[in-house]
Order: structure tokens, then sequence, then C-alpha cells
């Protein structure tokens, strides 16, 4: 017990995600409304970026810079202190949501029924796994024809590789959906096919009992009994504590559009889920409990406006109480800070604060001193972990246009590196920058600002590589001669990591073969 146990066991720090549309934004808006942050639908909306407006990507930073208010969603919901953390929709902007999931205590899966697991939601899933971070999914869309629930959950199991436990069913779908079984709580819960309407919930233990057929009709009784004690007999029984572990994931079924199942997803939400949890950093855990303040950057948000080079550095609670005005460390730098406007997000405002807990976020203006993973404490020299880079998708040479500014880009590129915009690799042979992004889209960022704000020209040149990998072994003489022989291709990150440049499938899998002791890792987290 502490002090701050009060504060830290009602926060509930999460994020919500999903492949885009399977309906993230309308399910976070409906949260919003039962905390009462918005008072009508659509709110949420302008935080959504349109399939529309891809090529676009002006646009797409506009909508950006609207999300910074939404980047972080808090509201008081019966007792507890949720934050919600945004994460962006337009897969390009993928890493983003990575490190976003670092700062959340959990995660809230939506899937769509009719589409299943879809490209997005298995690699995010990948990042929970590795965290070990536990995971609710919710089935949405049960208004519309989907796969077969039982499917479902085994497409979800296999898929991404995790336990589930449904702890609603639902009674049919589409246009004949009636609702769901509340497993959890015991209730049916009646839907009515129309928007914002209030769910008719009605306590229900003994599903067997006759009465069922007052509700619901026949076929679908039977049905409903037959399907609730298949789950019984095939899941084991929820248990909070493999939840927790990340070893199983409960399921809800329900409709995000139609706010059916949403409050039961938050009634159960809040009860189960963790509340802060100790953070593993290099030295040593650190426990939220712990009367010193510690935090760290998981994200950088630039604005775009090119007379203000300012950003807002998204700092995540892990331990303690933060002040306004009072001194921290900043670690890298190793020197005393002070921040007279932090920001908190309630209720979709950007407001001033003078005190935040372990497991809050909180915003801090910044010109330049922060990068992703730096850490802040009231003076332990501590460094948090698990802020792991991804084997980037797209690969390009970035080279000097404007002979005379080559200062400004190299400038611009460490900045926009540290923000965590892309990955940039140096070949050891040639000595060339390599940037290696997720989407097409951030090479077209990159050059953009690197204009705007550093006025320095690049121009891409095209490389052609399949994937970077992080090396290491314990034979080390293996390992000189994989450099030697791979030279061409080896290059170093922005940490000065060595990383293999693997131009085709084949070729890593040959060197694999080849070099049995290395080990070939595709984060930079292993
Ligand atoms: P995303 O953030 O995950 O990308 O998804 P979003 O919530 O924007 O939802 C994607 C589309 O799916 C939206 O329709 C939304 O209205 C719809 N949707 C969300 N939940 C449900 C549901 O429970 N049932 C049904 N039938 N549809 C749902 P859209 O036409 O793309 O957008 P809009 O014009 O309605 O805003």
């Amino acid at each position: 017990m502490s002090q701050y146990t009060e504060e830290i066991n009602k926060r509930r720090t999460f994020a919500i995600v999903s492949h885009p549309d399977a309906g993230k934004t309308t399910l976070t808006e409906k949260l919003l409304l039962f905390g009462g942050a918005i008072h009508v639908a659509g709110a949420v909306k302008s935080n959504k970026i349109k399939k529309t407006a891809t090529s676009d990507w002006m646009e797409i930073e506009k909508q950006r810079g609207i999300s910074v208010a939404t980047s972080v969603m808090a509201f008081d919901y019966s007792g507890y202190k949720i934050n919600i953390l945004d994460t962006p929709g337009h897969q390009d902007f993928a890493e983003d949501t990575f490190r976003t999931l670092t700062a959340v205590d959990s995660v809230i899966i939506v899937i769509d029924t009719a589409k299943g697991v879809e490209a997005q939601t298995r690699k995010l899933m990948e990042v929970c796994r590795m965290r070990k971070t536990p995971v609710i999914v919710f089935v949405n869309k049960m208004d519309r024809d989907g796969k077969d629930p039982f499917d479902l959950l085994d497409e979800i199991e296999e898929e991404l590789h995790i336990n589930v436990r449904p702890l609603s069913w639902p009674i049919d779908m589409g246009q004949k959906f009636k609702g769901v079984y509340n497993i959890f709580e015991e209730k049916l819960d009646l839907y009515t096919p129309s928007k914002q309407l209030v769910t008719e919930s009605v306590e229900f233990k003994d599903i067997q009992s006759p009465e069922l057929e007052n509700y619901i009709e026949p076929a679908l009784a039977q049905k409903l009994r037959e399907d609730i004690e298949l789950i019984e007999g095939v899941y084991p029984e929820f248990d909070v504590n493999t939840y927790l572990n990340g070893d199983i994931a409960p399921v809800f079924f329900g409709s995000a559009l139609n706010n059916f199942g949403v409050k039961e997803l938050l009634d159960c939400f809040v009860r189960i889920a963790p509340s802060p949890r100790p953070v593993q950093a290099i030295e040593r855990v650190v426990d939220p409990e712990e009367d010193a303040f510690t935090g760290f950057v998981f994200k950088i948000h630039a604005n775009m406006d090119p007379n203000h080079r300012s950003c807002i550095a998204f700092v995540k609670i892990c331990s303690g109480r933060f002040e306004r005005n009072a001194n921290y460390k900043h670690v890298r730098f190793n020197k005393q800070m002070r921040f007279s406007s932090p920001t908190a997000f309630m209720a979709q405002k950007k407001e001033t604060v003078d005190e935040a807990f372990a497991g809050d976020i909180i915003g801090l203006p910044d010109t330049g001193n922060f990068k992703i993973g730096d850490t802040l404490t009231s003076g332990e020299n501590l460094h948090f972990k698990g802020l792991p880079s991804f084997s980037p998708e797209m690969f390009k040479y970035i080279e000097n246009a404007d002979p005379l500014k080559a200062k400004q880009l190299n400038k611009g590129i460490e900045q926009l590196m540290d923000e965590g915009v892309a990955q940039l690799f140096t070949n050891q042979f040639n000595g060339r920058k390599i940037i290696g992004t997720v989407g097409q889209l951030q090479f077209e960022v990159i050059q953009y600002r690197l204009l705007h704000e550093y006025g320095a020209q690049c121009k891409w040149e095209p490389i052609s590589l399949y994937k970077a990998c992080w090396i290491e072994s314990d034979n080390k003489e293996m390992l000189e001669n994989f450099k030697k022989r791979k030279s061409q291709y080896m290059a170093l990150d922005k940490e000065g990591r060595d990383v293999y440049l693997a131009d085709s499938g084949y070729v890593l899998t040959m060197a694999q073969q080849d070099f049995p002791d290395i080990k070939f890792h595709f984060t930079s987290e292993f």
C-alpha cells in the first residue's frame, strides 16, 4: 500500500485496436457517451482518417493534428478513471500504434463478425502477445450477417494464437439478431434494432428455465441452451488471472453502431481489466505504487505549422505522482527539467493539470528535447524498455538534393527519426542512409517536413530490400564471418546495433541455414 494506491487502483489505461473499418471509432464514441465525456454521437468522427483521403497525406496530417486532442481520451465512469489511448487507423502509421501499445495496461480488439481476423489485427495481437498485454475481444456488427460464432472463435484462436473464452453469446445474427446471453453477468440482453436505444436486460441465471421462451422463440431458446452447454464443455471456466497474464481473451458480441453490448463490455472491463502494472526498466522493475515519479515518452506529436516548430511529447506515468513545475530528471541528458504547462486530456479537451498519477498520460510541450523512449524520473537513473522497432516493409535511399543544406538535412533526418516517423539504417559498406517505413505515405511526410521545417531537400532512390534483421550470436567467430561475407548488406540502426538487410526471402533463408548460430530478429527487442 502506498499513499497513491487508491488513485492507482481506479485507473484503467487501454487502447482499442482493430483493422480499419471494424468499428474502433464507433465503439470509442459509445464508450465516451457512457462516460459523459461527449454528449452527441459523431463527435469522434473528425478523428477518423477517411479512406478517400489516403492519397492526400496533407489532409491526413491535418486530421492527425485535430486528433492530438483525442490522442488520449480520459473520463470517469462508475468510480473508475478511464484513459483510452487512440491509435491511428491508417496502416501506414502502424508504428505509432505499436508504440502506443507500450503505454497501455490492456487492450480491446474489435473484430468485424463478417470479416473475421484481418491483417492489421494479426500484427497488433503479435505486439500484445510479446508484451503479455491482457486482451478483450469485441465481435462487432452482429446486426449484420457474419460468420458462425463458433467458427469465428476458432479463427481467433488460430490466427491470433490466443485462447478465448466467450463471456457473452449471440442469439442469431443479422436481421434476425435477437441479442446476447451475457454469461459474465447471467443476464439476457435483448436487442431492438434502433440506434441509441438502451438494451432491455433481464436477469437470467438458469437458461434451462422454460421462461426463456417468453423472451425468444422456442427454436432460438433451444439453440441458445445447446450453445451455452457446448461453451461450458469446450472452454475452460473464466479465470481473471489467466486473462491478466495474457493467456486467455474474454470475448463479447455486440453492435457498436446500435450501442448494443457496449455497456456490458465496459462494465466487465472496469471490473476485470488491470490497473497500472509494474513496468520493466533495464535496471529494475518499477512498481506503480512507488512514491518517486517515473515515466517515459511513447509518442511525439509534431505541430505541422512551420512557424511554430513545437511538439507534444506524450508521457506515460509509471509510478508516483507528477506535479506541475516540479523538477524532474531527463535521464538521457542527465539534466533537470520543469514543466509549467503539462496537459491532460479530459473529456476531449486539452487542459493544464497540476498533478497526475501512475497510469495517466500527460502531454509535455517540447521543442526538440525528447525522443521516443526517453525516461523522466525524480532523480534515479532508469531506462524503460519495451519500445521495439519492427522490421520496416519499404526501403529507400535518402539523398541530399541541395548540397548547401547538408547540415539541415542531417539534423532533420535525425529529429524525425527521434520522433519515430520512420527508421534509419546506415549502410556500413558505402555509408549511404536508408530509410525504412511501413508505408509509402511516410516517405512523402518525411520529404515534405524536411523541406518545410528544416529547409532541406531530399530525393529518394530505389533499393530493393526484403527485410531488416537485427542479428546477434554467442558465436563471435561466426558473427564476424557473417558480417564479412555480407558486408555489402550490413548496416547500423540509429542506436548503433547491427542490422542485416536481406534483399530477398530466399537469401535470408539461405543465410539462416548457413549460419545456424546467428539469431535473426525482426524486431529490435529480443
Ligand atoms: P474504424 O474506426 O475501425 O475504422 O471503424 P468505424 O468505427 O469508423 O466503422 C466503420 C464503419 O462500420 C462505419 O460505417 C460504421 O458506421 C460501421 N459500423 C460500426 N459499427 C457497426 C455495427 O455494429 N453495425 C453496422 N452495421 N455497422 C457498424 P461507414 O459507412 O464507413 O461510416 P459512416 O458513414 O457510417 O460514418
